[in-house]
């Protein structure tokens, strides 16, 4: 038993080690070389992922894997493991080759059509490689396999175990009470000053603020740094190595701060995974609804926080000092929470911003299930901001092309994002039931009780639970949104002045 489970362990390093070459190749594409590179660095890295797929779905490996299964002396987290890989093998196993390297040329094609069609502001340049996008990822349903929709398939790939009934249970109680608050808040006639968010600021200063503030909150610069990418994102190369990339933008001090707090709540999680563990399941992050939960408390909760800005505006102010010497924390606070409906997500605030994702996802599911067709999109897009946020985009480019996620073939990927905001605003409520000095300490620049909490609760586990028995077994709930709805009125009852 011994030398068959240390023979997979040192297999699964393996195939993790190749994972780490291949992010590394990825995070230095995005960061480094020049677009005339590109083309030949995405070759190097389908190289190494078609290596990675015929290492991981090898009958040799089922066959480990299968003696394996039947053991029982193994050790629980061990059996466990194996219990896991086991359905992730299955998985990859039911995707042919073909098939991968036929998406990802579908997909590397379709980032162009996307990109060319935003430009102009058409959806008709898009659609027709769209339509193909989707019969492909229909067909990748089935190949998976699924019960009920094939839209839960999909689901499944970003966070095991999710499907439309928990996404339609959570969204259908969010969108009365939601609307009913953003009315409330719009009509409250309160006016926040936002113009000191908005100027000159330079980009060197920004740098230095930035990596300050996430060396305060438990960042460690020595094993890992923070660098510039268009699209902000975050890698665990391997261990002691975190890469963090955010976005400056000179025109807004804001963009830069909030991806970095975001990217930082994905690399304290990866970063503080069980080495012991390294390479197999009970050392690996969960899917995307627990990995958006730690990126967005971190973001919002925390770092949208009163008490984060008391701490850190003086530092912010000291940088620019010209432009907010005549701002107070208070001030910054409720510049940074403004709530307005509007047309583009990634600018949303943290209560529109989940009607933003339950568009996609309504839309996502009718295409999935051949209930609307390609061209049916922009229209049925437009109407529903019409209905849910009461605005209408100007064109396709501000509406149902903006996000580049289709392109990329990512269907059922939104509403993590969405349903992790629902479990952060779980654990924060628990964190400072647990801490009853939280906000102080906050305040003070102390963040390594929330570290230690989310330790405990979150990262330790590594893949050992399944995501609502982590949910049930750090907040003691289940997953639901009225936590959120209660932390939502709790704060912007107090920033406009309203009963909500
Ligand atoms: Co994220």
């Amino acid at each position: 038993m011994k030398k068959r489970l240390s023979e997979y362990i040192e297999y699964m390093q393996k195939l993790r080690d190749i994972e780490g070459i291949i992010q590394l190749l990825a995070w230095d594409k995005e960061v480094n070389i020049i677009p005339e590179s590109a083309p030949f660095r995405s070759r190097q890295i389908a190289l190494m992922s078609k290596l990675h797929h015929q290492m991981f779905t090898d009958e040799k490996f089922g066959e480990l894997l299968n003696s394996l299964l039947n053991d029982s002396a193994l050790p629980e987290k061990q059996r466990r493991n194996i219990e896991l890989t086991w359905k992730d093998y299955q998985r990859a196993r039911r995707i042919p080759q073909e098939f991968i390297e036929e998406f990802s040329e579908l997909t590397s094609n379709a980032f162009h059509q996307w990109h060319k069609a935003k430009k102009n502001k058409q959806f008709e340049i898009f659609a027709p490689t769209l339509e193909r996008i989707i019969q492909m990822v229909i067909e990748k349903a089935k190949l998976l396999g699924f019960q009920g929709t094939p839209y839960n398939a999909l689901l499944n790939e970003y966070e095991e175990g999710l499907n439309v009934e928990e996404c339609n249970r959570i969204f259908n109680a969010l969108k009365p009470q939601l609307k009913e608050i953003i009315n409330k808040i719009v009509s409250s006639g309160k006016k926040i000053n936002t113009k000191f968010l908005n100027g000159n600021f330079s980009i060197e200063k920004q740098k230095e603020f930035n990596i300050s503030m996430a060396l305060q909150l438990g960042f460690d610069m020595r094993a890992g740094n923070i660098s510039i990418s268009p699209h902000p994102f975050t890698t665990q190369i391997s261990i002691n190595d975190s890469r963090i990339t955010t976005s400056y933008n000179s025109r807004d001090i804001t963009a830069a701060i909030f991806s970095t707090i975001h990217e930082f709540g994905h690399a304290i999680y990866d970063s503080n995974l069980p080495v012991e563990y390294y390479g197999t399941p009970c050392g690996s992050s969960m899917g995307m609804v627990i990995h958006e939960s730690q990126s967005r408390l971190w973001e919002n909760n925390i770092g949208r926080s009163l008490p984060f800005w008391e701490y850190f505006f003086p530092i912010l102010r000291s940088f620019f000092y010209e432009k907010l010497s005549n701002v107070s924390p208070r001030k910054f606070y409720e510049a940074i929470n403004v709530v307005k409906p509007s047309t583009i997500r990634i600018y949303a605030d943290e209560v529109t911003y989940h009607f933003h994702i339950i568009i996609r996802y309504e839309i996502e599911v009718d295409l999935i299930e051949g209930k609307i067709s390609v061209n049916d999109i922009p229209r049925r897009w437009n109407s529903l901001y019409k209905e849910y946020l009461g605005v209408e985009p100007e064109n396709d480019a501000e509406g149902c092309l903006q996000d580049i996620h289709w392109s990329h073939g990512s269907f059922g990927y939104f509403p993590t994002y969405s349903l992790g905001s629902m479990f952060a605003a779980m654990l924060y409520e628990k964190m400072k039931e647990t801490y009853p000095d939280f906000d102080l300490l906050i305040s003070k620049g102390h963040f390594s009780h929330i570290v230690s909490f989310l330790r405990e609760n979150i990262y330790n586990h590594g893949r050992y639970y399944s995501y609502s028995e982590l949910i049930k077994l750090s907040t003691g709930k289940e997953l639901s949104p009225s936590t959120f709805m209660k932390y939502v009125k709790t704060k912007y009852s107090d920033i406009y002045e309203v009963e909500l």
